[in-house]
């Protein structure tokens, strides 16, 4: 009688184990497939900003449309050579993804995935010839931004990023700088198109910046802005009335390069949110604070 229920007992904590243990190699392998999963969007999203970065630098020295969508916001023929190729690829490949990208109509709005396209950032410098411009593609799942590629075509430089995978500029991991003190930052910002006709222009926010900080940069292309932020060349940046297309990669890249991202109060942001202060986490209180004139 005895044995008996030493031997179920015996039998019975053998198969937890194996139950435990196969749990375990199902997870492993669960992590292992989204590992792979992960590193072929990477690789489809890179190639794609390379090629989209390619047709923006040939077509940089040819003869280039340009058509205003407002008095000072323009669209190029650039700007949507470089979407029809995102476009297209993403669709062939990827047919069931959403997608949001600046110059068309968004694409399965329900779906749980989504693309989130700027395919010229910096549209302005891109038409005058100024050498500040990028492609920026990010994927969403579920309301998160889990990967993002942006492409600077002038300098062959590819930022990317994944959610808890860190970000790379050419494959090499990026931190954020370690500037702590504000007066000897380097920030950058930009302005909103309506900076003509609405006083919400962040002139007043750039003159209190301005005599506090080492120097500001409005070099024109907030993707970029964000790149640069993670890879330490800027040390904060802020900006109000930006789409998520301008941010929704490069605020992954600032967070996965160890930064902060946060709304003008200090607040959670969101991709929804069009007012973005991002820092190197250091200065971002002090940042706040005189954005808030508190200072
Ligand atoms: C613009 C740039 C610019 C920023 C504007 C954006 P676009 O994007 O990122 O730096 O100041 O708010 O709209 O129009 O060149 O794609
Ligand atoms: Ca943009
Ligand atoms: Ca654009």
């Amino acid at each position: 009688m005895f044995s008996t229920i030493f031997l179920t007992a015996q039998l019975l904590r053998l198969c937890l184990r194996f139950s435990v243990l196969c749990g375990l190699l199902a997870l492993q392998n669960f992590h292992e497939g989204a590992r792979i999963v992960m590193t072929e969007l990477m690789e489809f999203a890179g190639n794609l900003a390379r090629q989209a970065g390619k047709v923006l630098a040939d077509k940089l020295t040819k003869q280039n449309r340009v058509y205003y969508k407002g008095s000072i916001d323009l669209v190029t023929e650039a700007d949507k050579m470089s979407e029809e190729l995102i476009l297209a690829q993403i669709s062939r490949r990827y047919p069931e993804h959403g997608i949001l990208s600046e110059e068309s109509a968004a694409k399965n709005e329900q779906a749980i995935i989504r693309w989130i396209i700027d395919p010229l950032d910096g549209t302005t410098n891109y038409a005058h010839g100024f050498p500040f411009f990028c492609v920026s593609i990010a994927l969403e799942k579920e309301g998160t931004v889990v990967l993002g590629v942006i492409y600077d075509p002038t300098r062959d430089d590819l930022f990317t990023a994944t959610c808890a995978g860190g970000a790379y500029l050419n494959g090499q991991k990026l931190k954020v700088s370690s500037e702590s003190d504000l007066s000897h930052s380097l920030l950058a910002t930009g302005f909103p198109y309506d900076i003509r006709v609405s006083a919400d222009n962040n002139l007043d926010f750039f003159n209190a910046m301005a005599v506090r900080v080492q120097a500001i940069r409005r070099a024109g292309a907030a993707a970029l802005d964000l790149a640069y932020l993670a890879a330490s060349r800027f040390d904060g940046f802020w900006e109000l009335k930006l789409k998520p297309w301008d941010t929704a990669a490069g605020c992954l890249m600032v967070t996965e390069a160890g930064g902060l991202i946060s709304d003008l109060a200090g607040g959670k942001w969101n991709l929804d949110s069009p007012v973005l202060v991002a820092s190197n986490g250091l200065i971002h209180d002090q940042m706040i604070n005189v954005l808030h004139n508190k200072d």
